[in-house]
């Protein structure tokens, strides 16, 4: 599918983009050429709530063109230089305030009704919905795929920071906080929601054009609130189901070289002799002892394009891959994963060739299939 699809898309970027940029201004590279915009016509919900916004518009210029013409031709009408003689006094013209009255009545109502009725579209969950559950913390964003019958899923899946979903289908965001209040927002795909510890609220989010899309949090969370930020990756359905099977299935591949081996010893047991835990206790890696849930989820780190809730990307991310283990505090601000100082350089290429080494079947990996928007 492409943008021709959606006659809109082309014009409606320089409006949605400056709406969205109030509230979430990338200045980064990281997410150069894309373009968030609330106008993206691929999104359903989008789409409603552009054309409930056109009409609402619309009947706006409309009153301010007659409010305006009335006043123009009533001054016109009435200038001094054409009448010396004292205008005609009334007052309790009845007709005149019941119109006055009734119409600020009806148009009200007209929105309203065109408000309930948008409403009412955009907020039910569907009931053949993907449901994913996302967390949003200091500073970054849990994405769970819990498994269920009615999903036709049995494994539960979890990744960080990259949450990979059907394009042409609804998909119901359960979302809740862990520590602060954090929002989450994908401008292209739908509506924004809080994120709050203690509360979990669904609503929807869609695309039916497949592509990377930009997320960002957009409730100021932290010193790090501008480095949390997401992707969405809308898939054809196909890739999708081929992706959620083997992420269900999915056991984390056993270290081959012995860098890979060192790096799976450090991440599973630490290294006493340098004073470094696990990081075991705070990541998971499905297929492995390693269970943590305190941090993101390490499964198929390999197979992502991001690190640091999407400061980084590519190349970029893969620089910056060591100095993150060793002190990601240096490099993102109130990152909570504590410093690995003391370890040494060779261990800390183990740790990332380890973990790059985490991935998915080609067949099932995410990236590289669809546009980045
Ligand atoms: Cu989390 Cu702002």
């Amino acid at each position: 599918m492409n943008t021709q699809t959606y006659p809109f898309v082309r014009r409606l970027p320089l409006l949605g983009a400056n709406l969205g940029a109030a509230s979430v201004f990338l200045g980064s590279a990281a997410s150069a050429g894309q373009i968030l915009s609330i106008g993206d016509m691929s999104s359903s919900y989008n789409r409603n709530i552009w054309w409930m916004s056109i009409a609402v518009i619309v009947m706006a210029i409309v009153i301010f063109i007659g409010v305006s013409y009335a006043l123009f031709y009533t001054v016109n009408k009435f200038r001094e230089d054409k009448h010396t003689a004292e205008p005609d006094q009334f007052h309790g013209n009845n007709r005149l305030e019941q119109l006055l009255i009734g119409v600020p009545v009806i148009i009200v109502t007209i929105i309203t009704i065109l408000a309930a009725r948008t409403m009412a579209i955009v907020n039910p969950t569907p009931t053949d919905a993907l449901h994913v559950n996302v967390t949003g913390a200091q500073f970054w964003w849990a994405f769970e795929y819990p498994g269920s019958p009615l999903q036709g899923t049995t494994g539960t899946v979890t990744n960080g920071n990259e949450l990979v979903i059907p394009a042409g289908r609804q998909i119901a965001i359960t979302v809740t906080a862990k520590d602060v209040i954090h929002a989450f927002w994908a401008p292209n795909l739908g509506g924004q929601r809080d994120a709050i510890p203690g509360s979990k609220k669904t609503f929807q989010i869609d695309t039916d054009r497949p592509g990377v899309y930009q997320g960002n949090c957009s409730l100021l969370c932290g010193a790090s609130h501008a480095n949390m930020r997401f992707k969405v990756v809308a898939l054809p359905k196909a890739q999708y189901d081929t992706f959620i099977a083997a992420a269900q299935s999915y056991k984390a591949p056993a270290p081959t070289t012995a860098s890979e081996r060192n790096g799976y010893n450090i991440f599973m047991q630490g290294k006493a002799s340098a004073g470094a835990a696990p990081c075991s206790s705070c990541h998971r890696v499905q297929g492995t002892p390693a269970a943590g849930a305190v941090g993101p989820d390490m499964s198929f780190f390999g197979s992502r394009n991001t690190l640091g809730a999407g400061i980084w990307e590519g190349k970029e991310r893969e620089a910056h891959i060591q100095p993150w283990i060793k002190h990601c505090a240096a490099v993102k601000p109130g990152c909570e994963m504590p410093p690995y100082l003391s370890l040494s350089a060779q261990d800390l290429g183990d740790l990332e060739a380890y973990i790059l080494s985490l991935k998915l079947p080609d067949a099932a990996a995410y990236w590289g299939k669809v546009p980045v928007r």
